[in-house]
């Protein structure tokens, strides 16, 4: 194993602000030490990770960090509009934004296999990705957002994180990796620090290829704005009525087929919502949460009535096992 990935025994858990700024302010000088006044290329997607890391760099280099945000399309309401907000307009980053809903969309149609769409969602990001960075000169850099719990996956062979190896071999770039050695909670504590928006530090885990997993089945641009749209009112519901941050996944899916139901007094055929709500610790085995049941009727009557081509809303009382968290 490399030495470098290993987390020393010493190290102390970051659980509070100051000893957050000690980390940033150590990592801030290894970072300025490892590239200088050279150029660092840099996923950005909104998560936790990336942002922490974005973040980080943006303290120690500035505009020598070239963040490429990805919008494959898949993203919630507003995630990509935030990205911008935080990075460019208030953190003055050097921030390439690329909308590829397009191409994304037109390589998932008619494609209904579930491992085959996050084959190609995975594939055609990375291509999008290289694309970018081939425009641009002299990058030797590539910051990523690996933690901890990646390199000891990858170590046991449970699962080859994506940040590891799945850039094609022409882009031979050095990593910077300044969170690699951090457990998810420290992550958000530097976030914090670093004065991130709650709303990024505390987000909720969100799949790769995002709410393609969510319109299940072929993807169609009205049934993924369905999805969007209902998981825009599943999350203001919650947060409106305490649930953010209490429920540790909740989201919505919308299948691909549909009943029949009465709107407007005239039948409808039409598409059912489904919510997904789970705690868990570790995404292994999930219980399903006791939502009032006012406020499950409470988002059906918003759901119905707000989101087009939706008669039916339903909830998803099964933990996992037997079934998983995503329904693809
Ligand atoms: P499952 O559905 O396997 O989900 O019970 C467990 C956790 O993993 C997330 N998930 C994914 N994350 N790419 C990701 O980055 C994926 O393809 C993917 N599939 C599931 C899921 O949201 C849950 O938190």
């Amino acid at each position: 194993m490399d030495p470098s990935n290993v987390r020393p025994s010493e190290m102390e858990r970051i659980v509070n602000d100051a000893l957050a700024e000690k980390f940033i302010d150590a990592q801030v000088q290894a970072i300025k030490e490892q590239v200088g006044d050279r150029k660092v290329l840099l996923a950005l997607s909104g998560g936790v990770d990336s942002s922490v890391v974005a973040a980080l760099l943006i303290k120690a280099i500035g505009r020598q960090l070239v963040c490429v945000h990805v919008n494959h399309g898949l993203l919630r309401k507003g995630e990509p509009e935030q990205v911008i907000k935080v990075f460019r307009d208030e953190m003055n980053a050097n921030l390439i934004y690329v909308d590829a809903t397009d191409r994304f969309l037109g390589l998932l149609a008619g494609v209904s296999e579930p491992e085959r769409k996050r084959h190609i969602i995975g594939e055609e990001f990375i291509k999008v990705f290289a694309e970018e960075a081939a425009k641009l000169e002299g990058i030797r850099f590539l910051a990523q957002g690996t933690i901890y719990p990646d390199i000891l996956e990858s170590e046991k062979g449970i699962k080859a994180h994506h940040n590891v190896g799945g850039l094609p071999p022409e882009l031979d770039f050095e990593l910077v990796e300044p969170v690699k050695l951090l457990f998810k909670d420290e992550v958000r504590v530097v976030g914090k620090a670093l004065g991130l928006p709650d709303a990024m530090v505390y987000r909720q885990p969100f799949p790769g290829p995002g709410l393609g997993v969510r319109c299940t089945g072929a993807i169609t641009r009205e049934r993924l704005e369905a999805v969007r749209e209902s998981d825009a009112i599943l999350r203001e519901e919650f947060a409106k009525n305490g649930l953010e941050g209490k429920v540790w996944q909740y989201f919505t899916i919308v299948p691909d087929y549909k009943s029949t139901g009465i709107k407007d007094g005239k039948r409808s055929f039409e598409w059912p919502v489904i919510i997904r709500a789970v705690n868990t610790r570790d995404a292994m085995t999930a219980s399903v949460p006791d939502v009032p049941f006012a406020l499950l009727e409470h988002i059906t009557e918003r759901i119905v009535s707000e989101v087009k081509g939706v008669n039916r809303v339903l909830y998803d009382l099964t933990p996992k096992p037997t079934g998983t968290i995503e329904w693809e």
